[in-house]
């Protein structure tokens, strides 16, 4: 496994002072960095017509709930709002972007947004809706957040059978992005009060339907290549799925996907080739950029060109995660030979941003 770069620390270590609300820090540079975190009122409501109502002008309005599926419960945002997605992360306080599942209401819902291939109809037919997630090529048009599958040019889709979450998603009538809606490192929840005990305060609404079927997540299996590959062993066995593809068209061993967590403990943290990295050299912690760099800023220090790019002109993590990977795709295109990006903070999603960012400049 490569080794990363060793952590930035940055002097706020022993210089900042938390905001009565957890969601400011002053940093010893003197510049303030939102979070993008705010205390929020956690409601815990009973799942009926009403609420559902409810739970999707949250999502529109950008907020975070948490809903039942057959599997675990889920921590939902609108999958194509960048920001809403960025606030998951802090939420979770997950310490690296990894991708989303977006959970849609029908077949038809997820093809339009992953490319259809013979083996993933296939899968579709027998396991949906249900316990089960194609991860597919991403379609040109889908307008899901590119945050949402981590800047990956491969999306998880999944139609949950609960018919709850269901509701919910016909209702809201768009993609939902949701990881398991617990705090990262802890355990999956199966039931409401297990998502209040770990997420209270930290997002909007959960949506309480008891306890999940299953608990187990659901069975992850990658479409992209000739043969399916199975990245996350769940609710669909592969028994079950050898029985509708026949042997020869699933891949016998175990993927490795970016991230995946197992028992919640990211096993393949050092699959870097597979992460997003522009094609430009990128150099990391940059004031002041060479003549030949383009430079990303954020906070005070501002970018090049005249519309400067920045990842956030106030210093703000939560649009900085929502921006990351548009930004570096828009360099792409413009064909930025090299990148230089200002200093980021460590705090919040500061840390998640910084992996990213390491991981980008270190894959070549
Ligand atoms: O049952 C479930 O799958 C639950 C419910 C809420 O749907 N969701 C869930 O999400 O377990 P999460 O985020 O805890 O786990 C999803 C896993 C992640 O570890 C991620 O690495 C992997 O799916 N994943 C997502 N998108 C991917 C992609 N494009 N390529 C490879 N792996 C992906
Ligand atoms: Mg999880």
């Amino acid at each position: 496994m490569r080794q990363l770069p060793a952590r930035i620390h940055y002097p706020d270590a022993a210089g900042k002072t938390p905001h009565p609300m957890d969601s400011i820090y002053r940093s010893a540079l003197g510049t303030t960095f939102r979070l993008g975190y705010e205390m929020h009122m956690t409601k815990l409501l009973p799942l009926s017509d009403e609420n559902i109502a409810f739970a999707t002008s949250i999502l529109r309005g950008g907020g975070l709930v948490a809903f039942p599926t057959e599997t675990v419960y889920g921590l939902g945002a609108d999958a194509c709002n960048a920001n809403a997605v960025a606030s998951i992360f802090t939420a979770k306080k997950r310490p690296e972007f990894n991708p989303l599942i977006s959970h849609v209401a029908t077949i038809d819902a997820a093809f339009a947004l992953g490319r259809k291939t013979p083996i993933a109809a296939a899968l579709a037919t027998a396991f949906w809706p249900g316990p089960m997630t194609l991860v597919l090529t991403r379609e040109d048009h889908a307008p899901i957040a590119k945050l949402t599958s981590a800047g990956l040019d491969k999306i998880a889709l999944r139609v949950p059978a609960h018919a709850e979450a269901q509701r919910l998603l016909t209702t809201f009538g768009g993609p939902i992005a949701a990881p398991s809606a617990n705090m990262s490192g802890k355990i999956s929840p199966s039931r409401a009060t297990h998502v209040m005990r770990s997420l209270a305060g930290r997002i909007d609404l959960v949506l309480d339907g008891g306890a999940c079927k299953s608990g187990v997540e659901s069975t992850i299996i990658d479409c992209t290549g000739e043969r399916a590959i199975v990245l996350r062993p769940g609710g669909v066995t592969r028994d079950e799925i050898i029985r509708v593809l026949g042997a020869a068209n699933l891949d016998p061993d175990t993927g490795n996907p970016p991230g995946l967590e197992i028992n919640n403990a990211p096993v393949s943290p050092g699959q870097l080739a597979s992460h997003y990295a522009p094609n430009a050299a990128l150099r990391l912690d940059v004031e002041t950029a060479a003549t030949d760099e383009i430079l990303v800023g954020f906070g005070t220090t501002a970018g090049s060109g005249k519309q400067p790019f920045t990842l956030s002109a106030t210093g703000d993590l939560n649009e900085a995660a929502a921006k990351l990977f548009d930004l570096l795709h828009q360099l792409d295109a413009l064909g930025a030979p090299k990148i230089a990006i200002a200093p980021i903070p460590e705090t919040g999603l500061g840390e998640a941003i910084n992996d990213r960012l390491r991981r980008a400049a270190a894959t070549r």
